[in-house]
């Protein structure tokens, strides 16, 4: 990881001074920036953020080139932190991916989303369903005390193609453990209402598999020591690839639940992770 020596004050409107870079994979990396002091938000929300675009040919005139991106801190942190894939040709990431502590980016301050705990009805359990930088909402919910303090039982899946992958994922749940906010706030031991589950699809790991195959044929179920999902106990999170949303979308209302909205709660949320 590069740290920033000194954070010098930013010069473009709505920019945020990068403090920190770390590349996880060739196709993964994580950067934390300033905080706007007028940024409020929930944990679970995303904003956009990006760069500024190359100057108009006919114009000169340059543009921002923004995307969506789940805040990956939690919403008492006093910077952001964000998880982000490198698409070569991507617009955006083929650039991002080289952004250096000291560097500006652009981030407008208007979060939003429906990956919050407001969005979900009263429970017991609660899953986070993610797939490759799906990860990057619940790196902000596991970290929210109100988590802990809403239910008994946090279950975390990652599903990602290979090992290196799940890296980000695992260091972030490694490091609850000894989490001050969280171990003043909700108790030494709080840690133990967390089950972690990943899985990789393309290379050998301890659990392979796709989440979704292995909750249809019980085996995620049997792994964890955790009853099915039922709608009186169980409130779920999704945020991953298209198809994973969409087939666990309909597994998750085989089971009985409803999708809620910020504006009227039921029993899951899904948002869509925001590739380039
Ligand atoms: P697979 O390798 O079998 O496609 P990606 O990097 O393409 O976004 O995928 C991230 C992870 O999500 C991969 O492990 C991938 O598995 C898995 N995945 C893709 N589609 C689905 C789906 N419909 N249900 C469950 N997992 C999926």
């Amino acid at each position: 990881m590069t740290e920033a020596k000194a954070i010098k004050p930013p010069t473009l409107p709505d920019a945020q001074t990068v403090t920190a870079v770390t590349h996880h994979t060739d196709r993964l990396f994580s950067f934390r920036c300033t905080r706007p002091a007028s940024l409020r938000f929930r944990s679970g929300e995303f904003v956009m953020i990006g760069l500024m675009g190359a100057p108009d040919p006919k114009t000169g005139k340059q543009k921002p080139l923004l995307r969506a991106y789940s805040i990956a801190s939690p919403s008492w942190d006093e910077e952001l932190e964000f998880y982000s894939i490198k698409v070569p040709d991507g617009p955006l990431t083929s650039r991002l991916q080289h952004i250096q502590p000291g560097d500006e980016i652009i981030l407008r301050p208007k979060p939003v989303g429906t990956l919050v705990h407001d969005a979900l009805l009263p429970g017991k359990r609660i899953w986070f369903f993610a797939t490759g930088t799906g990860f990057a909402p619940f790196a902000s919910l596991l970290r929210e005390p109100q988590t802990y303090q809403d239910y008994e039982e946090v279950i975390i899946t990652h599903t990602c193609r290979e090992v290196g992958e799940l890296a980000y994922g695992a260091q972030i749940i490694e490091s609850l453990k000894t989490d001050e906010l969280l171990n003043e706030v909700i108790g030494e031991g709080f840690w133990k209402k967390i089950k972690y589950y990943p899985t990789t699809t393309r290379e050998e790991s301890p659990k392979m598999g796709r989440i979704t195959d292995l909750m249809r044929t019980g085996e995620a179920f049997r792994d964890l020591g955790v009853t099915p999902i039922c709608p009186q106990n169980d409130r779920a999170m999704i945020c991953g690839n298209l198809a994973f949303n969409l087939e666990l979308k309909e597994m998750l209302e085989s089971y009985g639940l409803v999708e809620g909205a910020n504006s009227d709660p039921q029993t899951y949320v899904v948002e869509k992770a925001f590739l380039d």
